[in-house]
């Protein structure tokens, strides 16, 4: 028997622009860009799913169907969800705020607080308002204090959040948007990366001061994909320290002084043979990503030096036909577990994802979701992993 410790908080996650649909900002507008499109077209994904896979548009339309999904939620077990608040939404023009768009957040807290779901609440999960964008974006020395702005505007709205999250994965987002090129604003560049990186850290650091100014009860931090990464050999070690040093902590060594809890986004397992990537891949998701349960176990303990709560933010798996997912989760589960009674602080899970959702740049094909969206009618049907998962939900802990 797996027994977690009272009050644990069981759960999913989402993002906005990847389930609300209809948004209007800098990745809506990527989507249908001539640069965009035409990279597509000489694509081979374009012949195999259409050009509407790649389009966020309607999508699972949760915008207008929270409430539904929040109660689906609770009746699958949840004690709490995690969302992201919709920056564009809030302020379409840069000092003009959408009224609407705060009450529309309001009620959805509300919902989930009336189901009995604790609110993780992410304030900024990637896309920017078109404004900001064509302003320099986050390589304008103006971002820091404009997202630290947006950011209390939010936190003042919603004074029922205890949790938030300022920062979805600073290092997925400025990597693979600055130096990789695969996302928008598409650059290449290792300059830009790094000025982007470490302005994320200012902007976290502020936006952290001001939200404790405005409620010192709440609990801050961000969302950080950290990664376990292995020596295969003796001689591999250095290059697992560094990878570990620049890609799991440097961040969190920078605002160590600035967070509450660690909010833990985990996927992946990275083991160097001879400094090259290889992993035993036994078995591996939808999108071909090892799925490898241990790894989470590692991963927590590499956090423990921090010595602050932790929250599971993202775990989960492409997993259309649901194969995989049960056993994932009850074997991460189990790792969890593991750590824990090694006195690693862990406080909740929450699982990537409640429901099916727009994957960035793969678009809709991958299915992330306990709930599988069916996107002509917008039902939601609830895969059979879901309930596996509402067993330790419920009981607080795994049956064996
Ligand atoms: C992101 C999510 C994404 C998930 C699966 C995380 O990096 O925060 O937005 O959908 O991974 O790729």
């Amino acid at each position: 028997m797996f027994k977690f410790p009272d009050g644990f908080l069981w759960g999913a996650s989402t993002a906005s622009h990847q389930v609300e649909g209809n948004n209007k900002n800098n990745w809506s507008e990527w989507e249908n860009s001539p640069k965009r499109l035409k990279q597509l077209e000489q694509s081979e994904e374009i012949q195999k799913y259409g050009i509407d896979n790649f389009i966020s548009g309607q999508g699972a339309n949760h915008f207008e169907l929270y409430d539904q999904d929040f109660a689906l939620a609770k009746s699958l077990g949840h004690t709490a969800t995690r969302i992201s608040i919709e920056w564009s939404r809030i302020e379409p023009e840069e000092g003009q705020l959408d009224h609407e768009a705060i009450k529309h957040y309001q009620d959805v807290v509300k919902s989930m607080r009336a189901y009995g779901l604790e609110p993780v609440v992410t304030i900024y999960h990637w896309p920017v308002p078109i404004w900001f964008d064509s302003d320099g974006g986050w390589l304008n020395r103006k971002a820091v204090d404009r997202f630290a702005n947006y950011a209390e505007i939010v936190v003042k709205s919603l004074p029922e959040v205890k949790y938030w999250l300022t920062i979805n994965e600073p290092e997925i987002f400025s990597s693979s948007s600055y130096l990789a090129g695969n996302w928008p604003p598409q650059k290449k560049s290792l300059s830009a990366y790094l000025r982007v990186f470490h302005r994320l850290i200012v902007a976290h650091k502020e936006s952290y001061r001001r939200i404790k100014t405005i409620n010192p009860e709440t609990m801050v931090g961000i969302a950080k994909n950290n990664v376990f990464f292995e020596a295969g050999t003796f001689l591999d070690k250095p290059i697992t320290a560094l990878a570990d040093w620049w890609w799991n902590k440097y961040f969190l060594n920078k605002i160590r002084n600035h967070q509450d809890f660690i909010g833990l986004n985990h996927y992946f397992h990275h083991r160097f043979f001879f400094g090259k990537k290889m992993n035993a891949n036994k078995t591996v998701s939808d999108m071909g990503w090892e799925l490898y349960p241990e790894a989470i176990y590692f991963v927590l303990k590499g956090l423990r030096q921090y010595d602050k709560p932790i929250i599971i933010t993202e775990n989960g798996l492409a997993d259309k036909e649901d194969k995989h997912r049960a056993w994932f989760i009850t074997e991460s589960l189990k790792q969890v577990h593991r750590a824990i009674s090694e006195n690693v602080d862990v406080r909740g899970y929450l699982h990537w994802s409640l429901m099916d959702n727009f994957e960035w740049a793969e678009g809709y094909w991958p299915c992330f979701g306990l709930i599988e969206i069916d996107y002509q009618n917008l039902d939601r049907i609830p895969r059979p992993s879901a309930y596996i998962y509402k067993k330790i939900c419920v009981d607080n802990a795994i049956f064996e």
